[in-house]
Formats: C-alpha cells, structure tokens, sequence
C-alpha cells in the first residue's frame, strides 16, 4: 500500500465518525410527548400497552385528550386519574394524547 496519503485517511476517518454521531444524535431525541408519557407507563403499561389499568393504545388522540380533560374537571370523580391529570397543560395533554394514539396496541 499506500500511495494514499495519511491526511486523506485522517480525513476520512474523521467524516465516517461524524456521520455516525450525526445517526446516534437522530436515534436518541424522543418523538414529542413521549416523555410526558413515561409518567403513565408505571400504571398503564410500558408505551400504554399494559399490563395494568386500561390500556390507552388504540384510541385516537382527540378521545384520550377529552378523557384527561374530563378527569382534570372532576367530572370522573376524584381518584388517581384526576389527581395525575391536574399536573398538565392542555399542550402537554395534547402531545400525550397524540403520542399514545400512535402506538401500536
Ligand atoms: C398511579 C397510576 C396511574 C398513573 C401514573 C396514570 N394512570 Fe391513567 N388510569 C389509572 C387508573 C387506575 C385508571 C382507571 C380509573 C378509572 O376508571 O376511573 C386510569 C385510566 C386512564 C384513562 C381512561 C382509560 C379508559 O379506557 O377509560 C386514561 C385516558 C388515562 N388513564 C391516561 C393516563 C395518562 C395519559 C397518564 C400519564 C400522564 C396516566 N393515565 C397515568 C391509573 C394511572
């Protein structure tokens, strides 16, 4: 070998760990909402597939989102539901509703 210069494989070295950075960087950001999300995996299952209390995949976002507003209302009574949902903006309940109507039940 090498009529190839070592600069010229510095450099590519460097650009093939940069894109691979680059891909790790994309991997790990989490979609909105799903970190609100992780709050409810405890009782709900993890990504809301169960087991545990009702599932909350397969429903669609504008359902889930009137269920937490009912809850913060009072409207369902006064239990664990309400008291979590009392802890979010209509955004936030917004991007939660939209990330859980995404998964796959
Ligand atoms: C401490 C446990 C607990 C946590 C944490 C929790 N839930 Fe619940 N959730 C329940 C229980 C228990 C019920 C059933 C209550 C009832 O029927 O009144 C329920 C019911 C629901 C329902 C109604 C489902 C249906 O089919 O009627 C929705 C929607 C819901 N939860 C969403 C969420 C979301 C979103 C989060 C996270 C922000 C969350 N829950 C966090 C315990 C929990």
């Amino acid at each position: 070998m090498s009529a190839l210069p070592r600069s010229l494989l510095a450099l590519t070295v460097t650009a093939v760990l940069a894109a691979s950075q680059a891909a790790l960087a994309q991997t790990t950001v989490s979609p909105p909402g799903r970190l609100l999300a992780s709050n409810c995996f405890q009782c709900h299952g993890t990504n809301g597939n169960g087991p545990g209390f009702d599932e909350l995949t397969g429903k669609s976002a504008s359902k889930l989102f009137k269920e937490m507003k009912e809850y913060q209302s009072g409207e369902e009574g006064e239990g664990i539901m309400a008291v979590h949902a009392m802890g979010y903006t209509d955004a936030q309940l917004r991007e939660l509703s939209q990330w859980f109507s995404q998964q796959q039940p």
